[in-house]
């Protein structure tokens, strides 16, 4: 071919290569007392999401409850500070979502009315301060339930790949985790799929850990494969705000995703 048509095919591949800025870093915050207010895990500028947590009571007409376990006591009323700390990380351009549910947590949706009535809940102004917020954003369910995400109604799933021993690394192998990732991402209709690991080897104690170097040498480059990587989820900020895993994986998250368009 002419160097003509050589340089035309180039542009065109170029054209139709796009790239788009991926992988994100989500944390879990609320669950621990020792973990630092959510000014200081944003000021770190290593998450783009903070995950409070947990709501961990709704629906069957249970008026909603927020538990921040060790932190500040939301029936009483005082967890309003967090909502100037909401906001504060907002100017940072971090989003900040509620997490529904906890292991722990009373969490029963009974029908569709049940659902929209916690919705509904959350605009009504009254109802605000007692659960913290002052600079709401709408909640996020963040849990999975059976075929949930098949419904294609979210656009950021995170995943949980440890504590769960078929999906999760192990002793250098990765080849659970891989496969239990390329499950997820052929199957669910999603925006972005993040992988959920532990922040540290104490984080998960049914396993799943993976050494950052680990993690960034034959865990990321391989995921980073799907137009629906999203990035990693870490629980959570407790231990990660010890362990300082979450800044030591971020520039290799960061990485660009390559969308390669074929019409
Ligand atoms: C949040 O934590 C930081 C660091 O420990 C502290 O300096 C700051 O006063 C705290 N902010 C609030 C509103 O408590
Ligand atoms: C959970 O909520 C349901 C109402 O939806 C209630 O009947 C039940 O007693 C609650 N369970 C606990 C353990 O609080
Ligand atoms: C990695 O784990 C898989 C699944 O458990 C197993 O089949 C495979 O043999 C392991 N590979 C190595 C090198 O141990
Ligand atoms: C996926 O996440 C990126 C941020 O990394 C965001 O720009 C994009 O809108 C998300 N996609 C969907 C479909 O939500
Ligand atoms: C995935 O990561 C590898 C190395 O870590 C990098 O070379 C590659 O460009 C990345 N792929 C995409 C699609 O960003």
């Amino acid at each position: 071919m002419t160097s003509n048509t050589a340089l035309h095919f180039f542009l065109l591949v170029l054209a139709l290569t796009h790239f788009s800025h991926a992988g994100t870093i989500a944390i879990y915050w609320g669950q621990n007392g020792f973990e630092g207010n959510l000014t200081e895990a944003c000021e770190t500028r290593t998450y783009d999401y903070i995950n409070m947590a947990f709501l961990n009571q709704f629906g069957g007409g249970q008026t909603p409850e927020l538990n921040l376990a060790g932190h500040y006591d939301p029936p009483s009323g005082t967890c309003v500070i967090f909502g100037d700390q909401i906001k504060e990380c907002q100017e940072l351009g971090i989003k900040v979502l509620l997490s529904l549910g906890g292991s722990a947590g009373n969490c029963t949706l009974v029908s569709q009315d049940d659902a929209r009535s916690v919705a509904d809940y959350f605009w009504v102004e009254e109802h605000l301060p007692r659960l913290f917020i002052r600079s709401p954003q709408f909640p996020y369910p963040d849990y999975y339930i059976g075929n949930a995400v098949a419904t294609g109604l979210f656009d950021n799933v995170w995943v949980q790949f440890y504590n769960n021993p078929p999906c999760q690394y192990s002793s250098g192998n990765v080849s659970n985790l891989i496969s239990s990732w390329n499950e997820w991402t052929s199957k669910a209709i999603a925006g972005n799929i993040s992988l959920g690991l532990p922040a540290a080897e104490e984080a998960a104690p049914s396993g799943g850990y993976i050494p950052a170097d680990n993690l960034i040498s034959d865990v990321l480059p391989v995921i980073n494969d799907s137009s629906k990587y999203g990035g990693v989820m870490l629980r959570n900020r407790y231990y990660d705000r010890l362990s300082g895993y979450g800044a030591s994986i971020k520039p290799y998250v960061l990485r660009e995703k390559k969308l390669v368009y074929s019409s």
